[in-house]
Parts: C-alpha cells; structure tokens; sequence
C-alpha cells in the first residue's frame, strides 16, 4: 500500500499510527494523557515471526520476517523492557492504567520490572487468558494454554467499569434458584444482601462478575482466515479480548494507547467504542499492516513516519547486544 507523507509530530490530531520505539512514545502522547494502555511485547519466545499469508486450510508464516523476538537472557530482555514500561507510565493520566501482556516465560520477572516502575501496591491484579489452543509440548510438563495480563493502576483513583455487560456473565443457575427470589416493581428478580451493616442490592438480570480467568476470546479468531478479523499479521489478538478490556478500564472518548501495536487491534478496538487512539509500533509491515486495517475500518487518523522513511519491509529486531 501507498503511505501517506509525514506530518509533523507536534500537530495534534485524535487518531494516531506512529512508527517509531515505544520508548518514544512521550514524543507523540502528552503526558498524563491517556486512560489506558495495552502493552503486547515481544513475549521474549527466541524465534522470528514471519507475516502470515493464507494457504492450504489456514495462515502459513511463509511472508517476511515482521518481528524478531530474541533476546541472549532474561536480563536483557528486562533491560529493553523497562524503559518502554516507564515511557507509558508517563502517559497515563492519573485515572490510567496499564495492561501488560506477556505470557509464562517472562510475565513473573516482568512484574518485578512494573513494580519498580508504577510502586508495588499500584498492582492491581492479574487476567488469565486461556487462549483455546489446543496443549502442545505437554511431555516436559504442563502445555501452556494460557497468557498473563498484569494490571497496574497510574494513581489511586482508576477506571473499573464493573457494571458494562461485557464484564458480566449470567449467575449459576442453582445460585439463582436459590437466592433470587425477590422482585420489584419492574419485575426485576433480585436478592439483596447486607455486609457490614450495608445492604446490597444484585440483579439477576445484571449477572456476576466475570473474574480474572477468560476463556471466551478464543485465539483463533484472530489468526484463522476463515474469520473476517484476521489480517496475517503474526501474534494477533482477538477482537473481542481487547474490546473488553478498552470497555473494561476506559470511558467513552478517552485515548488509548497501544505502544507495541502490530495489526492495531487496540486501535480498532479502541475507535469502535468511541475512544481515540495513539499506537505505535517500530516494524514497517505492523504499520503497513496497521494503516490498511484502520482504513479498511473506515477509522480517520494522522500516520507519522519517521522524515526519511519510504515503505519497506524492514522487521522490528530486537536490540544488538
Ligand atoms: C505481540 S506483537 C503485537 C500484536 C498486536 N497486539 C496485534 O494484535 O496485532 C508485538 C509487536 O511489538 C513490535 N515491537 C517490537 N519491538 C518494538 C519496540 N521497541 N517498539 C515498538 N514496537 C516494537 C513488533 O513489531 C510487534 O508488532
């Protein structure tokens, strides 16, 4: 695809596609800015990804390298991710919070990294995402099915939106034959509990809170071509998984930010609930990738590239050491 010539980094605009380090994102987002930021770095897995074209009965990485994901130890790795964590931190307003997605091989060091960025009591949890892949390599221990998602707060008062549907699931039903027995004016079931000396009031109709263990944005929605979502773009999140957590932890018209964006899931994910954007990623196929998925979305924003910059398919690497 053709891309757009450059426009100045300090021309404001809603929407924006960098190509650039996450470490310079404070260069293109205010600080204090943003409401959320989703973080998908390179896992630290030790291989290349290769862009993906279709083929056969699914996606074949037979396209050129988009990223290369391969550090000489777990320290360096951290040493590259520490910065870029507190890059974001500065963004964050202080209602803001911070996703950072990583998977068993680095997510337990890495809290270490987001504890000396953000404070240890700015944690404030963890998402478990069984991703629906089938168990692989399960003969030298347990077949990881699952990815970590840690949570971190920029200040005391953050965006839960606890009540948006998409964080809710319809209680067990013996706990709704049991408990909600009572109805109000609108015929609403409901049961009303006291704790402390205060009572609550909870809705059948409302459901529960979903908790920290999500096994219903399955993997493959985003990487089979049978799905329209899938662009080929290697490690791309689903839809829906990035929809609940913009609705989770964002209101309407805030901005997102997604430093490490790939096919801009984010992005999307973002402009379609109503917020605005900043993504940024350093490899020229994920912007390549990211500006046609966002024009294909119909989604208006500003592409900045660095001033020498033409297309090419040059892959992000990680650092030379
Ligand atoms: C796991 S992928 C992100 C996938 C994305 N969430 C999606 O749904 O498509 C990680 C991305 O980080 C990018 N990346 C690697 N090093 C980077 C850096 N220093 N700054 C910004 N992006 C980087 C890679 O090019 C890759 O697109």
């Amino acid at each position: 695809m053709e891309l757009k010539p450059p426009r100045s980094a300090c021309e404001s605009a809603s929407n924006v596609l960098v190509r650039c380090d996450a470490v310079d994102l404070g260069v293109h987002v205010p600080p204090r800015s943003a409401q959320l930021a989703y973080l998908d770095p390179p896992f630290g897995v030790g291989g290349a990804f290769g862009a993906r074209l279709p083929g056969g009965e699914g996606w074949r990485a037979r396209g050129a390298v988009a990223y290369i994901d391969r550090w000489p130890s777990i320290e360096a790795y951290l040493a590259w991710l520490e910065p870029r964590v507190a890059a974001v931190r500065e963004c964050l307003s202080s209602d803001g919070t911070m996703w950072l997605h990583l998977d068993h091989r680095a997510v337990h060091e890495a809290k270490g990294v987001c504890d000396r960025v953000f404070g240890r009591a700015a944690f404030l949890g963890e998402v478990i995402w069984a991703t629906g892949n089938g168990a692989r390599g399960a003969r030298r221990g347990p077949a990881m099915t699952h990815q970590t998602l840690l949570l971190y707060a920029a200040g005391r008062e953050f965006v839960w939106n606890a009540r948006d549907p998409n964080l809710r699931e319809p209680f067990a039903s013996t706990s709704l034959a049991m408990h909600f027995k009572q109805k109000d004016g609108d015929g609403r079931w409901y049961r009303e509990r006291t704790l402390a000396g205060r009572t609550y009031r909870y809705y059948a109709d409302e459901g529960r809170a979903i908790g920290s263990v999500w096994s219903d944005c399955p993997a493959m929605s985003a990487n089979t071509p049978l799905t329209r979502e899938a662009t080929g773009y290697p490690t791309q999140k689903p839809m829906r998984l990035l929809e609940r957590i913009v609705r989770a932890s964002s209101r309407a018209g805030a901005r997102v930010v997604d430093p490490f964006c790939g096919s801009a899931t984010t992005l999307v994910a973002a402009a379609r609930l109503g917020r605005s954007f900043s993504g940024c990623d350093v490899g020229m196929i994920a912007v390549e990738t990211a500006a046609r998925r966002l024009e294909a979305e119909g989604v208006p924003f500003e592409l900045r590239l660095p001033s020498n910059e033409c297309p090419a398919s040059t892959p992000a690497s990680s650092p030379s050491f």
